[in-house]
């Protein structure tokens, strides 16, 4: 058309009209269904912040206990997607492996066709109670670990530690401040409006995907390093950081070295450019949770002079590059047990509700088409296919 207009990243095109999720990026203000996430990550828990992002409204205590029910009564998986766990390599990353899941959990349902709203939410309910399942299940194979089945009388978050953390010899024993960290981080992740993986979910679900499938992409856009992947970077940057002895402001000056390639993991934003709310819930937490048994934690305090050496820099400043959702949350899952590849499995679980809700509320509207950017084409002009002998 020779218009050339186009928008790299899509940094300023809304694709979308949608009711789940506000964000003031400029204010760091960040709202599922209207409520503040600092409200929710005080008062809430991570299924009724669920059934919220899902349904629109916080549910009455009948609906959350059926809500709760339902789930509880899906977590087991089908015994042959347990024994497909067993073919991948031990130490596989298991965020692959729960996207491979997923979408084999797909194939074993039967609410893959169609998008009435039953079948829907029949399948929103198998993924929301499976999920964790298949989480822990990556997580014992990569360990070379066997498998736990759920236990249908623990809370979702217990359950999952459960799984996680116990074994058939050993139980394992709970700690009230790990479980309500873990519910709330998930909260935390529960939803984020048009993100990587979110769009992806959208993208893939517009061709009328199903709904494993669509959510199996997202785990798989999530992954990346500059998306949910920076939980598990943050953590390696810090450990690398203190096993080379580098000073903070040595590392500092080489993430502003733009030949350097790198990036001061956990900072910076595409739509905040404030103090990420979700960062200032999680530091509080982290501090809690690391300094409550020694008062004393290196990576922590390498963090707390990274992000203060951050904050005061020019460089950062202009840019408005603030801490993320990221930055804190790896120090707190590793005090929890987890290993660092475990770390965006946790986002996963957390963002599953937004992923479902967004598919759901796109399927819903009849405005809704086929996801299809434009490009502008840059290649040769036309020109006429040259003989094998001839070619230079
Ligand atoms: N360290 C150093 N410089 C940075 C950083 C950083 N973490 N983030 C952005 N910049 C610089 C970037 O080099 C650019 O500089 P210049 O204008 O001189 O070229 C400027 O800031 C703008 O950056 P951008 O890459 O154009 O911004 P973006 O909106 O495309 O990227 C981002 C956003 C999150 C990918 C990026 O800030 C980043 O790579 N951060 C580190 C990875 C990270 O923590 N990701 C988690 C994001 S939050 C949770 C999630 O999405 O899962």
């Amino acid at each position: 058309t020779g218009d050339t207009t186009f928008d790299i990243g899509f940094a300023n095109t809304a694709v979308c009209k949608s009711a789940i999720t506000y964000i003031d990026g400029d204010a760091g203000i960040l709202r599922y269904r209207g409520y503040p996430i600092e409200q929710l990550a005080e008062k809430s828990s991570f299924l009724e912040t669920a059934y919220l992002v899902l349904y629109g409204e916080l549910p009455t205590q009948e609906q959350l206990s059926t809500f709760n029910d339902d789930i509880s009564h899906h977590m087991v998986i089908d015994e042959r997607i347990r024994e497909m766990f067993r073919i991948f390599p031990r130490r596989s990353h298991p965020m692959p492996v729960l996207s491979v899941g997923v979408t084999a959990l797909g194939l074993f349902s039967e609410d893959t066709i169609g998008f009435t709203e039953e079948k829907l939410d029949a399948a929103t309910k198998r993924l929301m109670a499976k999920l964790p399942t298949l989480a822990a299940y990556g997580y014992k194979n990569s360990i070379g670990s066997p498998t736990l089945f759920p236990d249908y009388s623990l809370s979702y978050v217990e359950n999952f530690l459960r799984m996680s953390f116990g074994s058939v010899t050993r139980p394992y024993e709970f700690s009230d401040e790990v479980t309500k960290a873990l519910d709330v981080l998930l909260i935390l992740h529960a939803d984020h409006e048009q993100n990587c993986s979110t769009s992806t979910v959208r993208l893939v679900g517009s061709a009328q995907t199903n709904l494993y499938q669509s959510i199996a992409s997202g785990i798989n856009a999530l992954h990346g390093p500059l998306h949910g992947g920076a939980n598990q970077a943050v953590l390696e940057m810090l450990d690398d950081i203190a096993d080379r002895g580098i000073s903070v402001q040595e590392y500092v000056n080489r993430v502003k070295d733009k030949n350097s390639n790198e990036r001061l993991m956990g900072f910076g934003h595409r739509v905040y450019k404030n103090y990420d709310p979700r960062a200032a819930i999680i530091k509080k937490h982290a501090d809690a949770i690391l300094r409550g048994h020694d008062g004393n934690d290196k990576l922590l305090d390498i963090a707390l002079q990274l992000e203060e050496a951050a904050l005061n820099d020019d460089y950062f400043i202009q840019r408005k590059l603030y801490p993320n959702v990221d930055f804190y949350t790896g120090l707190i899952y590793r005090a929890m047990g987890f290993p660092t590849d475990m770390f965006t499995v946790l986002f996963a679980i957390g963002r599953l509700p937004g992923w479902i809700a967004q598919y759901r509320e796109m399927q819903a509207d009849p405005t809704n088409k086929i996801g299809r950017p434009r490009q502008i084409y840059v290649g040769e002009k036309e020109r006429n296919y040259v003989a094998m002998g001839e070619r230079s």
